[in-house]
This record gives structure tokens, sequence and C-alpha cells, in this order.
């Protein structure tokens, strides 16, 4: 049974990641989620998770060497997903410091950790062992307006934000660590995902929750800058596909060829808002296309991202499955399942949930 080191699993991509392992693995492997709770983990995400026996939750911080060496020290970990980092761009132009902490110096931390325990003492790594980071095409910079332009995995790192700087940075890291020491680990470099349990602070479940209260939407500059969007099960299904096939030292892009401009996609959730809503539901009336307010553009805005995904679909087999207009419809379905979740989330409640569930533990 194969044991799995997860950070940051009570984020939006590492919840859907684990929820999607255990349906698929069931009681076959075992999942130890390391999380330091931010504001952008909720452990409500993992609701179901909870009870199994195969599941452990340990909140603490990839920064902490001494509590993640103690997890690898008490745990066999055949397998390192590493989420955790701080996501968010528009927060990295406020506050940059975190994103060095977190993305930089805590992959160092867990690169270190698992250099510690897998290493032998000629020099090679134990078998089996990998280190998967979790990356984003961020890192590439960004492309013209030009629809034959893509990220490949050779693509030079250009990154702007310091988001984006700070993922390129740990990236190097791990490139240096399998330069280096010949260390067992992958890097992924996925384009934006969107579905279930994303905060809402980013473009797709912020859109919804505004447009399904009246509030205005707002768009960046001229709207026209291009995300390319995967529903976040097709990248959990593609990050579970590189940890089995994945050559050792490889990286990855991940993207399924859905670029689009962030104002088509606005206007693609008001529409399938209006096809969803029942006629006699009061939000009907308040979702509408008035609400799109242009605002000051994002400082450094990168224009234009979209990933060639050649290369893990020829060496590993992965395709994304999950076409746009089923993924929107499923994403909206799911917010409106669940309403308290997102009232918990942006009424900060979801923080108190932590301390009523492990106040004894
Ligand atoms: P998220 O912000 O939703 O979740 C991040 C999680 O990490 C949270 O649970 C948070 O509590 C935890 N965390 C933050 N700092 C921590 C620390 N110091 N110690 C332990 N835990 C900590 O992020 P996400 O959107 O799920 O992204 C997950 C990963 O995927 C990130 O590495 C991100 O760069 C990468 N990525 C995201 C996207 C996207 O579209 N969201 C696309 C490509 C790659
Ligand atoms: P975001 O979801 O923050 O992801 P990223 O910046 O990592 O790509 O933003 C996606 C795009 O949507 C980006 O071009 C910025 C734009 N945007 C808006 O126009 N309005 C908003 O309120 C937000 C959050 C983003």
């Amino acid at each position: 049974m194969k044991t799995y080191l997860v950070t940051g699993g009570a984020g939006f991509i590492g919840s859907n990641f684990i929820h999607y392992m255990f349906g698929k693995y069931g009681d076959d492997i075992r999942i130890i989620n390391v999380d330091k709770l931010t504001y952008a983990g909720n452990l409500e995400n993992l609701k179901g998770v909870e009870e199994r026996e195969n599941y452990t939750f340990v909140k603490a911080d990839i920064c902490d060497k001494e509590s993640i060496r103690k997890i690898f020290q008490e745990n066999d970990i055949d397998r390192v997903v590493h989420f955790a980092a701080e996501s968010h761009v528009d927060r990295s132009i406020k506050a940059p410091e975190v994103f060095v902490q977190t993305n930089v110096l805590g992959t160092a931390v867990m690169l270190n950790c698992a250099k510690e325990v897998w290493e032998l003492p000629d020099g090679s790594f134990r078998e089996g062992k990998k280190f998967l980071h979790v990356s984003t095409d961020e890192v590439y910079g960004s492309l013209p307006d030009d629809e034959n332009a893509y990220f490949y995995e050779t693509s030079p790192y250009e990154p702007h934000s310091p988001y984006s700087a700070s993922k390129a940075s740990s990236d190097l890291l791990v490139k240096a660590y399998v330069d280096t020491y010949h260390f067992p680990a992958n890097i992924t470099n996925c384009s934006n995902n969107y579905g279930p349990y994303q905060f809402p602070e980013k473009l797709i479940p912020l859109i919804i929750n505004n447009a399904l209260q009246g509030k205005k939407l707002p768009v960046y500059g001229d709207g026209k800058n291009v995300r390319d969007w995967l529903y976040v099960d097709d990248h959990a299904k593609g990050i579970d596909m590189v940890l089995e096939k994945g050559k050792l030292g490889e990286t990855y892009n991940i993207g399924g060829h859905n670029e689009k401009q962030n104002i088509e996609i606005i206007h693609i959730i008001l529409e399938t808002l209006q096809e969803m809503l029942s006629p006699d539901d009061p939000r009907k009336a308040l979702v509408s296309e008035d609400l799109i307010t242009y605002v000051e553009d994002r400082k450094g805005h990168d224009r234009r991202y979209a990933i060639a995904p050649d290369k893990i679909r020829a060496e590993i087999g992965w395709e994304p499955e999950t076409m746009f207009k089923e993924g929107i419809r499923k994403t909206i379905a799911w917010f409106f399942e669940h309403e308290e979740w997102m009232k918990n989330v942006t009424s900060g409640d979801y923080q108190k949930y932590y301390q009523e569930m492990y106040q004894d533990k």
C-alpha cells in the first residue's frame, strides 16, 4: 500500500485531488494531508474523507522543518504531492513576502526532508519514491495575442508577478535537486483550474458568487486577457498519471486547449446561470450582463497563457475529459448545492470549523 504525503490538501486543487484519489483507489492507498490552514485552507472541503481510516490530517506549516521531518520519520512516505502554496496573483502583488516564504522556503524544506529519508548511503535513492511538485504555467510568463503561440516544457522561464516568480524559484529548486542529487522528482506545470471548492477570490467562483447576488462583476483592463481553463478533476487525473508513469526528472505541462478571454468566460457563466436557474428562483432576475464592470487593470497583468500538452499526451497518455461547457455546468451545479460552503467561506466562518472539529485532538 502506497503512502502519499499531500501538502496543501485543504485547498482547492489539493482537496479535489484527495477526493479523486480515494474515489479511484479506495482503501488501497494511505494519504497524509499536511496543511497550515491559511485563509485558503478549508477542512470543510474534506468532509466525508475525515472519517476514513486511511486518511490523516496534520496541521503544520511546510516551513516548519521539525514538524515536516517528524512526518517523514514516523511514516514511510512513498509519494509527496506538493500543492501547498500561496496561490493568488493579486495577493502576491499586495504582499509578496509570504509567497517567498511558503512557495520557495517551504518547498526547500519539503525537498530536504524527503531527501534525508529517501537517500541511501551511496547517494542513490530508495526504489519507488517520488516527489511531485505541482506548479503553474505562469512561470513561462506571457504569450502574445497569437493563437499559434504556446508554452512548451522547453519555453524559457519569464515570470512577472511575485506569485509566478516564487513558483518559478521553487521549480528551479526542484530541478537543482534533480540535477545535483538525481533526486526522484517530477514537475507539472498546469494551466488555470476551475471546479468545486475553489476559493471565491479567483475569477470563476467570484463571478458565479457575485452574479447570483446581483453584485458587480469586475473585469480587469479590457477583459481580453486569455487563460487556458482546465476542469480540476482532469488536473488530478494528470497528477496521478505522472506519479505512475512520469519519467524521473521530467517536467510535464498540463492543459486542455481551452483558451478563452476573461470576458468570454463571464458571458458563458451568465448564460449558463440563466439556463440553470428555474423561472421562480428570485436570483434569476439578478443575473444580468449589466453587472459587468470594467475596472483598473491588474499591475503587470499577463496577456495570454496557453499550454501545448503534447508531451504528457504522447508520453503518459493523458487527455482532458471534461469539455468547458460541461465543466462549467458541473461547477455551477456544485455551487448551487453548496450555498452553506460559500456562506461560510465568504463570512470567514469556515475558519472556526477547525477549532470545533479538532479542539480535543
Ligand atoms: P489554494 O490557495 O486553494 O490552496 C493552497 C493550500 O495550501 C491551502 O490549503 C493552504 O492552507 C495551504 N498552505 C498555504 N501555505 C501553507 C504553508 N506554509 N504550509 C502548509 N500549508 C500551506 O491553492 P490551489 O489553487 O489549490 O493551488 C494548489 C497548487 O497548485 C499551488 O502550488 C499552485 O501554485 C498550483 N496551481 C494552481 C492552479 C490554479 O488554477 N489554482 C493552476 C496551476 C497550478
Ligand atoms: P485569476 O482567477 O486570479 O487567475 P490567474 O491570475 O492566476 O490567471 O484570474 C484569471 C483572469 O481573470 C486574470 O486575467 C485576471 C482576471 N480577473 C478579472 O478580470 N477580475 C477578477 O475579479 C479576477 C479575480 C480576475
